[in-house]
């Protein structure tokens, strides 16, 4: 018996079938307890060693029964935790994430630029009035400049601002008399174009000023001298050309040498060697008179510059409407894991 019981025990494969054993050896009905009847059967002197065997049986089988108790623990302890493993060295699973358009990139990248020349950034509504827009950038009803910028009116009033020049008339008349003023101020803007490649009805710009006792075109040179280089790069030459502009006297549009020739002539650049990037000047007298300054105590410059602009020269883009057209095969060519 003992030995059946043992072998029993020890191939018990899990804690129900050990119970069960458990019972069948141990229990009150069980195998023991039946031999245990036996005993009276048994002549008096052989009584004791026979209680004595018993005793001794109960609890190796007891024994055993708990041996493989915490055998069969054990392994379902080992189950568990093979079944929970976790391989740390499986590649993760790979997500996707979003990217930056290249209008933001080049955005940030200006606003940064600026940011650490000391400059503050300002934004202002999409919706002006005629007043900014024109009337305080010394442009009048009957000014032929206002042909410049078709623009799109909500009412006689009101309209969508053709640049973010309306900002910078704000920015002014909010701070007279105060100086210095550094600001550059980023938004979107609004003309009645008809979309190609080079022309949107709606862009971005960003409008640069600065006015303190005496601020000189030579003060604004160099100013966008280090943003080209540090937008397109050490190597890259400005260059002023004489323009207009109502708001700035005088009045001058910003090149930077061509990154295709290196200024050498080709037709990227129209073999001028030259790419047109900005417009810019010294803050018209008069701009400064109506915010509320005096142009004998003080002067300044601004400029505005097309995000669109930048950031096509800078990647190489031929097409103003792949900023806007949300391909997917466009925007992905932007991915960059910061
Ligand atoms: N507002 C001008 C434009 O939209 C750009 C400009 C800004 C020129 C500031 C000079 C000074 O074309």
């Amino acid at each position: 018996l003992k030995q059946e019981a043992l072998e029993q025990i020890q191939q018990a494969a899990s804690l129900k079938e050990l119970n069960d054993l458990r019972i069948a050896f141990l229990g009150k009905k069980g195998s023991i307890q039946a031999l245990m009847k036996e005993m009276k059967n048994l002549p008096k002197e052989e009584k004791p060693a026979f209680g004595a065997m018993i005793n001794t049986l109960k609890q190796e089988v007891a024994e055993a029964l708990e041996q493989q108790k915490s055998n069969l623990e054990e392994l379902e302890m080992q189950k568990q935790i093979e079944s929970e493993k976790i391989d740390i060295t499986l590649p993760g699973r790979q997500f996707e994430l979003g990217n930056k358009h290249p209008l933001i990139t080049v955005l940030e990248e200006l606003e940064d630029l600026f940011i650490g020349l000391g400059y503050q950034v300002i934004e202002g509504s999409d919706i002006v009035n005629d007043e900014y827009c024109f009337e305080r950038a010394n442009i009048p009803k009957d000014h032929p400049a206002r042909a410049m910028q078709d623009s799109l009116y909500i009412d006689p009033e009101w309209l969508l601002r053709t640049h973010t020049t309306a900002l910078q008339m704000k920015v002014l008349e909010e701070n007279a008399p105060k100086l210095p003023i550094k600001v550059v101020c980023p938004g979107k803007v609004y003309r009645k174009d008809d979309d190609d490649a080079t022309h949107s009805h709606q862009f971005m710009q960003m409008e640069g000023l600065v006015i303190a006792e005496k601020v000189t075109l030579a003060d604004l040179k160099g100013t966008l001298e280090f943003m080209a280089k540090k937008l397109f790069g050490q190597d890259r030459q400005i260059r002023f050309r004489p323009s207009y502009f109502p708001f700035t006297e005088p009045s001058v549009e910003v090149d930077v040498s061509c990154h295709i020739c290196g200024g050498k002539g080709c037709p990227t650049c129209k073999g001028t060697g030259w790419i047109e990037i900005l417009g810019a000047g010294e803050v018209h007298p008069n701009v400064l008179k109506m915010a509320g300054y005096d142009p004998e105590v003080c002067s300044g410059f601004a400029f505005g510059v097309g995000i669109e602009r930048v950031a096509m020269l800078k990647y190489g883009i031929d097409d103003i409407r792949h900023f806007y057209t949300n391909d997917l095969r466009f925007n992905k060519q932007f991915k960059r894991y910061e």
